[in-house]
């Protein structure tokens, strides 16, 4: 079968992870999470005391930052590298996800990101997700899915997710920052967070993985 382009963009913590993971082994693609990307730069901004605010300061630290993928073979997961250094749990942090929206919504690296993005999919055979993979990276793929849920449903997501690394995280936390980074990344002048005209929603708030799984396979199916 010819290999496919396929986007998973939607709001934060809505699964769009772990569906894209899914659609990758069994298809036997690439997996890449583009949001990984913009973390990793987040946390080099952060270690590096960047002043978002300073264009040009931006765009010096822009050019020492090199980000790759690499398969862990014992865990069958790609991690993420920041200048040679596995960043893949760091950039899970809350310091991580309170700053990242703000970056991300700055011009010069979102042309940075989305540039190496595109040059990922060249070869198609990619599963991608993010917020802006069906509208801006890959306007052309053959599958665009928008993954949706309720609130509640995500916060309690990514409040267990974060739990387990961080007892000290409270579910408050995890709803302001959603609902923070949700109004930013949709808000934002550049590729904003939007459905592609032609992408379909997926609304996992009562779907279990396989169901959601079958949803978007059965889909893939009919392209
Ligand atoms: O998917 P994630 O929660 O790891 O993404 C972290 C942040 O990165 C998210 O709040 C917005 C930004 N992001 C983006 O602007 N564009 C993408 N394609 C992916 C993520």
């Amino acid at each position: 079968m010819k290999r496919k382009i396929i986007t998973i963009d939607g709001w934060s913590s809505c699964g769009k992870s772990t569906l894209a993971k899914q659609m990758a082994k069994i298809l036997g693609y690439v997996y890449i999470d583009s949001g990984a990307m913009y973390r990793a730069i987040t946390l080099y901004f952060l270690r590096n005391s960047i002043d978002i605010t300073n264009n040009e300061m931006v765009e010096h630290a822009l050019q020492n930052i090199s980000i790759e993928f690499k398969h862990n073979a014992k865990s069958n997961q790609s991690e993420i590298l920041l200048n040679g250094e596995n960043v893949e749990y760091l950039i899970r942090d809350m310091i991580i996800a309170e700053k990242v929206s703000d970056v991300a919504a700055i011009k010069e690296v979102r042309e940075f990101a989305v540039a190496q993005q595109q040059q990922l999919g060249k070869k198609k055979g990619i599963v991608m997700d993010g917020r802006d993979i069906g509208t801006t990276v890959f306007p052309k793929a053959e599958l665009k899915i928008f993954m949706t849920a309720d609130i509640t449903v995500r916060v309690e997501r990514r409040f267990k997710e974060m739990f387990e690394k961080n007892p000290n995280v409270t579910i408050e936390e995890v709803k302001n920052n959603l609902e923070l980074r949700d109004y930013i990344d949709s808000n934002r002048e550049v590729s904003p967070l939007r459905k592609a005209d032609d992408a379909v929603i997926l609304d996992n708030t009562n779907l279990t993985m396989e169901e959601q799984l079958e949803f978007a396979m059965h889909l893939l199916d009919k392209k």
